[in-house]
């Protein structure tokens, strides 16, 4: 029989929620997408794989090189924002561009980030900005091997719900990019990061969440937004709403930025790269064989993650804190 061939069909986004039936009624990919991936997947297998801290190490050790090579040579492990609707090479910096601009308009002299991934943010901020003190910590990675000759940056391995190996009342800005999601203890966090902040200073977050939403999910949603999250060892997505109340407990709230159609085109573009592997399910399943677990549960996440921002269950925010209290 002939491998199913699939088409992206692209739906114009809307915050509003009597829309999103609309959307939700519309001809999409999922059921054929959910088929795809069952063909080469044990669904389970990646929903209920264990998620404590030793996988989400293990994860993204394993996917240093990988990551590289699927997502972004430069080593951002995150979205790119394409404020135009089309996905350029530097779409990927904005999010480190616009800490840069906190940088800047406030003269700060220390910045920590949660996280750091490759490094590849702190990276490029500490190049930019050689009289500022960087400091990032992570639980899994290690930066890439030219970032740890960078003078004013200094990468410490730990998790970030214990900062207690920084300075207190020091920085003048804390960030984090697409990590943050990976605690279900946020307000623990929110009180570390306050610890370590100066009195004004920020506390920048880019991260996905659940879209506060009225609909319940299908069953079909349901298996995708687990596939989409437990794939990269996540325990959920929290809903926006739940995790912003968070904030307001320890900061005040200065951007709350809906960038979810910005980040559409570098998700789409990695929607297009894994329909080639879904597509052809005899390769995919040797392919499967040969490679760890860990390098290709995300696989399906790549092929659904646009579909779940176009039917508003995903969305994706900047959200800017002010320790003014
Ligand atoms: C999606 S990657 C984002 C990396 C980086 N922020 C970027 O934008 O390229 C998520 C990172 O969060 C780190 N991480 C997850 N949980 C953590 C924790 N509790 N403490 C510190 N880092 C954590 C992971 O090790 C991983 O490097």
């Amino acid at each position: 029989m002939g491998e199913e061939t699939t088409e992206c069909k692209t739906t114009e986004f809307t915050t509003d929620s009597t829309a999103r039936e609309h959307i939700v009624e519309q001809d999409d990919n999922l059921e054929l997408y959910l088929a795809q991936i069952r063909k080469i997947f044990d669904i389970p297998r990646i929903i209920d794989a264990p998620r404590d801290k030793s996988q989400i190490i293990n994860y993204y050790l394993m996917n240093k090189r990988s990551y590289r090579l699927a997502w972004n040579f430069e080593g951002f492990i995150h979205c790119g924002i394409s404020y135009d609707g089309k996905r350029k090479k530097g779409d990927f910096r904005e999010q480190a561009r616009i800490v840069d601009t906190y940088i800047q308009d406030n003269n700060a002299k220390k910045v920590l980030e949660l996280g750091y991934g490759l490094g590849t943010n702190s990276a490029y901020l500490a190049r930019r900005n050689p009289h500022v003190a960087f400091d990032a910590i992570d639980i899994s990675n290690k930066p890439l091997r030219s970032f740890t000759t960078i003078p004013n940056l200094h990468f410490c391995f730990g998790d970030y719900h214990n900062l207690s190996q920084f300075k207190g009342n020091s920085y003048d800005i804390v960030f984090v990019i697409e990590a943050l999601c990976y605690s279900t203890q946020k307000l623990e966090v929110l009180r570390e990061v306050k610890k370590k902040l100066t009195k004004g200073g920020f506390f920048i977050i880019f991260d996905p969440y659940t879209r506060n939403r009225a609909i319940p999910l299908s069953e079909s949603e349901k298996t995708m937004w687990k596939l989409i999250y437990r794939g990269s060892v996540l325990e959920t997505f929290e809903r926006i709403d739940n995790v912003e109340d968070a904030m307001r407990k320890e900061f005040s709230i200065v951007i709350a930025q809906d960038l979810s159609t910005y980040v559409l085109p570098s998700l789409e573009a990695q929607e297009s790269n894994a329909r080639h592997y879904f597509n052809h399910a005899t390769f995919a399943r040797a392919i499967n064989k040969v490679l760890p677990f860990d390098v290709v549960r995300h696989l399906p996440q790549l092929l659904l993650m646009p579909t779940s921002v176009r039917r508003q269950i995903a969305c994706y925010y900047l959200h800017v804190l002010k320790n003014d209290r």
